[in-house]
Parts: structure tokens; sequence; C-alpha cells
């Protein structure tokens, strides 16, 4: 059982095996926030709630008189509530039928449903075979405003992982309108605690920036439509003390791709709030009389193991209760992709000869990029036309998809479905379904307007569309690509009153035509991307079991990008592809075995023309696709470790663990050469300490340089975990600039 309902001391207990959360609602019904964190036993653990009265925090009307300690602005609650009296931030708002926005929530009834719960319409984690998952359904309700809330908590006691969604119904007989909706809202007591945040932009996605969470509110999130390069949807708060390895960490990521807003307030009494849900600025729900609102969920961990333990867990619940389908468990094909080996420029015949290098080179699938389509040869025109360009391609679609097969790769090919060009075909025939302002001129970004998915005829439209092309090329794979920000939201579907829906039904429509693809296609393999990383979320990942990480594929900056996106999202997710050198976006130049061990370290492919590559170079493909096979279950489905943090030596560094611990990966990256280097030393992690591990550099590799024999990587060749993970190894020289290591440990 991980949820225990005492009916003697009122607690509500969920357990997971090495965390435990509680609530209990009180003597006047507010539901209290007692505990997260570190596995406690059976006990009531409301003690620690201090009450004083701290003047300018009120009381509730039945307390005022004898109580002038009881506050709902100071006491730890399970779900923050606006205008009644709590005046930190909050998770719940709603404007009634009176105009007034108070909401005080007071406990009805707690029930244990078996399994975890599922959200209608919205992606949600799901149990992975009899994980012994239960789900706890609090109701709570406003009895003078005519509102109740429901709180579900699905508790995945092997992962450690609890999630939050919320409901929220309008019980009364007029309409009134929810203005805020955040699943997250979580106290603690106290607030020494820094807050880690993922923030970026185009070509430089999820920097993790750790601050100080000082008084008063700290805040990040989108209102761009989609999740966004900007901030991540995810965030962790940590003991001040805590580091990769050590102290307390709790973990918070959003299973949803569109707006959102994140929240932490230190309040006056130091105690912290933390709050996560859909982003209030565009945002307003109408609720008829017994109409309810859900809300996407929250993903949950706590570790004290440090930052690490957070990546880790989320790791492993991302890979098998969020990601789904044919693809979860199967190593996904090494693939090539023609965007920056061709831009726009191509026929059929061009990109049959690149297919064909690619495959005698161990490439298993050829992705077409943009440009297949209407009379796209830039970018400023056709989106929404997706019928292939015959006379472009010089033949059919079918033809192509037929040619690739035939040399015996997988076809895929790119979409942009929420996007619509005024220089189209789709455009001039619904100007209406694009998203626009009526009387004002729209912004445009790359030329683009916005498709209006919240439209059912719309959606329809486009899984027709993409059905037929994914049908007739043949095609296993699709890249769906999403390139601008959302602005000027209108949908002409939708009444003046309904406006503030929009933004959510966008992502609502997103959600269906995906779900559409996949059950008419359940072994389509969707690639998520926006311009690179700019939609990299759980909410995605639910439907796109990877997402292309960054349009920056220079090796040296995707240490920076893979290593934030590392802290969440487990590395089977990161598209990473090997391109050219010089690097398209940098103009730098680097050695493809850096090139092919930075992409390794995410789903691996390449996005170059193999045609134009000497042979030694074309050697080194096959070469980094044979290595990848072999070391595919460790680096893909290990447990990852941080080393270093890029930018501090010089090096970064990390390490794959392979979950029976027999084989560890490290991959060591110079990002700069320096004269009379200081050596960089690291202590392995997650290996067994009684085993003996052999050292050796990844096969074909190193030891083919003269100038660094293999046995010069470490004096004893076989050393114990113990020794590797205490006195640890020094990172060997480099003999070139961005030099790489891949070094294996193999239990002997
Ligand atoms: C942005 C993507 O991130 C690129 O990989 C490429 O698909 C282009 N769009 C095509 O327009």
């Amino acid at each position: 059982m991980s949820i225990l309902i005492n009916q003697e001391n009122g607690t509500i207990t969920l357990h997971t095996d090495h965390t435990s959360y509680q609530m209990k609602a009180d003597e006047i019904g507010t539901l209290l926030h007692c505990y997260y964190g570190a596995r406690v036993p059976e006990e009531d653990l409301s003690y620690a709630v201090f009450r004083m009265n701290r003047g300018f925090s009120g009381n509730p009307y039945e307390k005022a008189a004898a109580d002038r300690a009881y506050s709902l602005d100071t006491l730890p609650q399970e779900l923050g509530t606006f205008g009644a009296g709590d005046y930190r931030i909050s998770a719940v708002k709603i404007r009634h039928e009176g105009g007034d926005q108070a909401l005080r929530l007071r406990f009805v009834k707690a029930e244990i449903l078996p399994g975890k719960y599922a959200l209608s319409a919205l992606p949600a984690s799901y149990e992975d075979g009899n994980e012994g998952c239960e789900t706890l359904l609090v109701t709570m309700e406003d009895p003078e405003g005519s509102v109740r809330a429901e709180l579900f908590y699905g508790v995945f006691p092997k992962k450690d992982v609890i999630t939050r969604a919320l409901r929220i119904t309008n019980t009364g007989d007029a309409e009134k309108t929810l203005l805020k909706a955040a699943p997250l809202s979580l106290d603690f007591l106290e607030g020494d605690y820094d807050l880690i945040g993922f923030y970026g932009k185009w070509a430089k996605e999820r920097v993790p920036e750790r601050t100080v969470l000082r008084h008063g509110v700290q805040s990040f999130g989108s209102v761009r439509g989609g999740s966004s390069h900007h901030y991540n949807p995810s965030a962790i708060l940590c003991d001040s003390s805590a580091t990769e390895d050590y102290g307390r960490a709790w973990g918070f990521s959003f299973v949803y791709s569109g707006e959102f807003l994140l929240e932490a307030e230190k309040d006056k009494i130091d105690e912290t709030r933390i709050t996560l849900g859909i982003h209030p600025d565009d945002f307003s729900w109408p609720l008829a009389p017994g109409e309810s609102f859900t809300s996407p969920e929250v993903l949950m961990t706590f570790s004290d193991q440090g930052i690490s333990g957070i990546s880790r867990r989320f790791h492993d619940f991302i890979r098998k209760n969020i990601v789904r389908g044919f693809w979860r468990d199967r190593r996904r094909p090494v693939l090539l992709n023609n965007w920056e080996a061709t831009y726009f420029d191509f026929t059929g015949e061009k990109l049959v000869d690149i297919a064909k290098t690619a495959r005698d080179l161990g490439v298993e699938m050829f992705v077409l990029d943009d440009g297949w389509f209407g009379h796209r040869n830039d970018d400023t025109c056709a989106l929404g036309d997706w019928d292939p360009n015959e006379e472009k391609l010089q033949m059919s679609i079918a033809e192509l998809g037929g040619k690739i097969r035939d040399l015996g790769l997988r076809f895929g090919i790119w979409f942009e479905p929420e996007t619509i060009s005024e220089d189209s075909d789709l455009y001039r025939a619904h100007p209406d379904w694009a998203v626009r302002i009526p009387g004002r001129l729209p912004d445009l970004s790359r030329s683009e307007l916005i498709l209006d998915m919240s439209r059912v005829d719309v959606q329809d439209y486009i899984l027709r569309k993409m059905s037929s092309v994914i049908e007739s090329a043949g095609a296993t794979y699709v890249k769906w690509d999403f390139n601008r920000s959302v602005c000027d939201k209108y949908s002409h579907a939708l009444p003046p009153s309904r406006q503030g829906e929009m933004a959510h039904r966008f992502v609502l429509g997103t959600y269906r035509v995906l779900e559409g693809l996949l059950s008419r296609f359940p072994e389509l393999l969707i690639e998520g991307c926006s311009g690179g990383g700019g939609r990299f979320d759980c909410g995605m990942l639910y439907y796109t079991p990877q997402i292309w990480c960054s349009d920056n594929t220079d090796p040296i900056e995707r240490l920076t990008i893979q290593y934030g996106t590392s802290f969440i999202y487990p590395v089977n997710t990161m598209g990473a592809h090997v391109s050219a050198s010089p690097n398209h976006q940098t103009g730098r130049s680097t050695p493809m075995e850096t090139r092919t061990a930075v992409a390794m370290s995410g789903t691996f492919g390449y996005e170059l023309d193999p045609t134009k590559l000497l042979p030694a170079e074309q050697e080194e493909i096959r070469r980094g696709i044979g290595v990848f096979k072999e070391l595919y279950e460790t680096l893909q489905q290990g447990d990852y470790y941080r080393l270093t943090r890029p930018d501090d030596t010089g090096c970064t560094v990390w390490e794959s663990v392979r979950k029976d611990r027999k084989e560890a990966v490290l991959t060591a990256v110079f990002d700069h050469v320096r004269a009379n280097y200081t050596p960089v030393y690291v202590r392995l992690r997650g290996l067994k300490p009684d085993g003996k591990y052999k050292v050796s550099p990844v096969p074909g590799y190193r030891s083919a340089d003269p100038r660094v024999p293999a046995d010069s990587l470490i004096k004893e060749p076989v050393l114990s975990g113990s020794s590797l993970m205490n006195q640890g190894i020094f990172i060997p020289h480099y003999t070139k600039e961005y030099q790489s290591w891949q070094i294996i440990f193999s239990e002997v």
C-alpha cells in the first residue's frame, strides 16, 4: 500500500520506496501540507507546523475570536488559493459570477483508487506493467463560492515519483471564470533553498541556472504558445548546500507543451511555496454550472542524493512512464537527415545518392527535411500545402519512398503542421484558419503565421494531409517541427468571450493530431522539434519519444545544451546528429570522433552529405555507428552521471553506467587547449565497489593514435570499482584541439 489514510489522526500519507508525502485536514477543514522528503515512518508530521500571531496575517472568521495564531497566510497548505486570506502565490484563481475572486477550500474527503489516473485529451504518465501504482483523489470545496477542487495524486512507489493534477468544478448555478490552474502547489516549512531553472534561446537551449531563493517571488514561464527555448517547464529546488551528489533536492516537470508559469516564493517567515501550471496571462476558462476544467499533470520527485539523484529518477521515469508505444524500448534507427546536407536545394535523385552512400556506411534511415512540398524553395512560403512537389523531386513521393526503401533504409519525412504561410494555397482558401486578430496586422516570424490548431476542422485537415503523405511515401518516421512563437492569439472559431481558451485549446489540438497519427500508424516514430529544442517537455515526449535537442549541431556548443537537458531528460530523448565540419552554426572545426562521441549521448544520427566526405571520414562514420550499436545499452538505457561542468575545467566529462553495473562508458571532451595543462581528475560513480573493471579505450579508436597508446590511458588496466570511485582517474592529455576520449570500464 503506497497510500495510507489514517482515520485516527487524520493524516493522509503517500509512500514511495524512498520518499514520503503527507497532508492532513485540520480542525476547520484546511488541508495542511505536512511533509515531502525522504521516507519516514508512519507518524503525524503536522507536529512541526508552528503557529503564532504574526499581525497582518488575518484569521478565518470561525477562528478570529479565539485563535489569532491561526492564519491561512502562514499555514502550509496542499493547494494555495487566491483572495481569502492567503497572500502568497496562488495555484488557483477563479472569478465568481458576482465579480469577486476569493476562494477558500475545505477538505471534504479522500479516496484511494486503484492504478494511476489518466487524463482525457492530455498526455499523462502511466503505469509500466505492474508497478503497484495507486491514485489518491482528494476533494475540497468552497461552499460559499460553489467551487469544488479535486486533486489527483499518482503514486509510483518503485520510481519515487508522485504526480499531481487538478480538476476544478463550478458547483453553483451561474457561470464563473477560471483564471489560474496550477496542479503543483507545494509548501515547505522553512526556506534555505536554491532554485535551478533552465533558460535559453534558439541554438542555446536549457542552460541550468542556480540562484538563491530569496524573499519575494521568483518566476519564469512561457507566453509563446509552446513551452519554448527560453525557459523549460521544469525546475529543481534544493538545499543551498546541495551538490550533484549530496543534499536534498526536489524535481518538478510539467507534462504540458504550452504556456506555463513556475513561481517560487520565500515569504515573511521563510516558508517556501512553489507552483507550476498553465500560464494565467493567456488563460481564462468559463465554467458553466456543473462544468469542470482538468489541468495537465506535474511530476514531482525527491532525492537525498543531490541533484543527480533527481536526474536519474526522472530519466528512468520519462523512459518508461512518459515515453510510450512501439519505440519506447526499441533502439531507434541511426538516421541521416538531409537538412544541413542540402537545405532546400535537392532533387529526388540527389537525395537517393546521399541515401545510398549513407546506407553503405551503416545508416538505417533517411529523413527528408523541409522543402519537399508546395512551391517551397525557401522559408517564405507554402506551409500548409502538404502536397509533394513532384516537379522539384522529379518523381512522386511514393517513388522516392520506394527507392529509399529499396536501398534497405527506412524513410522519414518533415512537417511543420501548426503553421501556415501567407503565400500558400491553404491560406488563400482559408484565411480564417490563420491565427490573426481581425483589424490588426500580425507579427510574422520566419515569414510564418500560426495555423489555428484549436479548431477541429483544422486538426482534421492536417491529420488527413499528413496521413496521406505518410501512407504514399511509406514513411515510418516524421519530424514534427514548429518554427515560431505564437502571438496575436485569436481564433475565428471562438466567440470574443472565450478567446482566453485559445492558447490551451491550441495545445489540445496539437495533441489530438499527434494521437490521431499514432493510432493510425502505431509504429510511426515521431521526432519532436521546434526550431531545435524549443518544445522539449514531457507533454511532447508522450507522443514523440525523441526531440531534436537544438539546431546548434556544433559538438562543443552541444556540450552545454545536452548537459543542461540531462538535468531532467534522458539521453535517449535528445535528438543529436554528427554534422559537417566546419560547423554551419559556428564555423568551428572539430574532429569527427568528437562529433560522434557527443551525438552518441543523444539519439544519434547524421546531418551532412556523406558523398562529399573523404574515404577516411566515411570510415569514421562506419566505425562510429558500430561503436554506437555496441555501447547502446550502456549509453542510452544506463544511469547518467555528470562528472564535470562544461566551462569549469575546459573538459566536459560524463559517465553512463549500464543498469547491471557491469559496464560504464566515460566520455570526455576538451573545449579548449591550454599550455601547461592542469590535469582533470574525475571520480567515477555508480560502479560496484567490489567489482574489478578493465579500463580500455573505445575499440578501434584511440589505439590507432600512435601518440597515445591505449595503455597510457591509465597505468593499471584493471581496477576496483572502489578505487575508480574514490581515487578516480585523470583524463588523458589532449593531442589536438577539441579532442575527446571515450573510455570503457568493463567488469572482469
Ligand atoms: C528547424 C529545424 O530545427 C531544422 O532541423 C530544420 O528542420 C528546419 N527547421 C527546416 O526548416
